[in-house]
């Protein structure tokens, strides 16, 4: 029998995001499967229920979920929402499994197979489904948007009659994802922008974007990098020399923009209140890492507060903030990755669990744990 996907409304009223557009319901739609969005589902990024069913959807209600096969979410279904889901079913979403044993263990419980998108692999053939790309890209440009906003500046350099206003610094720290795509808007802006980064790849690439480098590049940089690509935590003397070099250029910035962080550990402390208060009142900082621990002290997740007269930003979900572009991308990385595990013929949903990306992402399934990163909770429970 067909399968049918079930897309519901995000339980969460801060996300504003859905977790399909119109052209991943059409896809759907071409592999077979039948598609169910709940109303309203994707109000907050611009897409009309007209919109979902002209792409081939019946719009439902939560109850829909019951007798899903395949439900695609924005975040990890919560208690209420897993009870409403049958046993067997599979439920794709960024489910933010690091520190949440108990949550995983309850999907184990319901039976669901459950994937985490934010798990997968950074290999060529999954270029297309990685969401922490898609939705750090646009939180990156979001976050000097943001910082825009709050300054009482201006970006670019303009030469008046009446005199000339100089270009805002801005300073990116962290140059993966986010932090190219916020030096790229900053420059776009006319800023002056700097970037500083533990990775030694991210040297070029900061260049190549018209922005400098600044960074202690001795041995123990040279050898930052992990075969994945991420950054290695570094040495607490590295840490004091990079600070050192830092604490002076961050004196002379309008603007820092905070992205760093490390896989599976709290983010690097990186802006210090000595920092801040070095800068010049009116200044701003955007803490994109804030949801993991922050990179600046003082730092509150979820609010702009004043530290040392500097404005200090930790919006939460900032790609969020632009639900409606996060969304596209959001649904394209999710239509992907399913398409890789849908049977065409049975049009319905194969799992081959020796797949690597079904391997390195699915976190339950039969009834357990069966990610090797998150199992003790769910063996104590049995
Ligand atoms: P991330 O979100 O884990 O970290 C953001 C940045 O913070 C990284 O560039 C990291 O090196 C940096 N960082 C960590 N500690 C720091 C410190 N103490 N000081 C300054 N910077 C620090 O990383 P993201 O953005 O997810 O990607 C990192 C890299 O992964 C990319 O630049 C790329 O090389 C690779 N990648 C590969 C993909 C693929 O499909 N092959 C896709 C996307 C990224």
């Amino acid at each position: 029998m067909t399968d049918c996907v079930f897309v519901p409304k995000e339980f969460d009223l801060a996300e504003g995001r859905v977790a399909a557009s119109p052209d991943s319901v059409k896809k759907m739609k071409a592999l077979g499967l039948d598609v169910v969005v709940e109303a309203g589902a994707g109000l907050r990024s611009r897409i009309l229920d007209a919109d979902f069913e002209a792409a081939g959807a019946r719009i439902g209600s939560a109850a829909d979920g019951a007798a899903a096969d395949v439900i695609l979410k924005v975040r990890r279904p919560v208690k209420s929402e897993i009870a409403g889901y049958r046993s067997g079913a599979t439920v794709i979403a960024t489910m933010d499994p690091y520190g949440n044993d108990e949550a995983v263990a309850a999907m184990a419980e319901a039976g669901l197979s459950a994937f985490a998108m934010e798990l997968m692999p950074r290999i060529t053939r999954a270029q297309s489904m990685d969401v922490l790309s898609s939705q750090a890209n646009l939180a990156g440009y979001q976050s000097v948007i943001d910082a825009a906003y709050e300054f009482d500046r201006a970006m670019p350099m303009m030469m008046t009659a009446a005199g000339t206003v100089p270009a805002a610094r801005i300073f990116v720290m962290g140059a993966g994802v986010a932090g190219l795509q916020a030096i790229a808007t900053a420059r776009r802006l006319g800023a002056v922008v700097s970037a500083t980064d533990v990775r030694p790849a991210a040297k070029e690439q900061v260049a190549s974007l018209g922005a400098k480098f600044i960074a202690v590049e001795d041995e123990e940089f040279k050898a930052a990098e992990t075969a994945g690509g991420y950054a290695k935590e570094m040495s607490k003397e590295y840490q004091a020399r990079q600070a050192e070099l830092v604490a002076a250029h961050i004196a002379k910035q309008d603007i820092v923009i905070t992205t760093a962080l490390i896989p599976g550990r709290p983010a690097p402390r990186l802006v210090t209140r000595q920092m801040l208060a070095s800068m010049r009142a009116g200044s701003i900082a955007v803490d994109l890492a804030v949801e993991r621990g922050g990179n600046v002290e003082g730092a509150i997740a979820g609010e702009i507060v004043e530290v040392e007269g500097v404005r200090v930003i930790g919006h939460l979900n900032v790609a969020g903030r632009i639900a409606a572009s996060a969304s596209l991308l959001y649904a394209k990385n999710l239509v992907t990755f399913l398409e890789t595990m849908v049977d065409k013929e049975k049009k319905a949903l194969s799992l081959d669990l020796e797949d690597e990306l079904v391997k390195a992402t699915l976190l339950t399934h039969a009834g357990a744990v069966v990610h090797p990163n998150f199992g003790a909770v769910s063996r104590e429970i049995a």
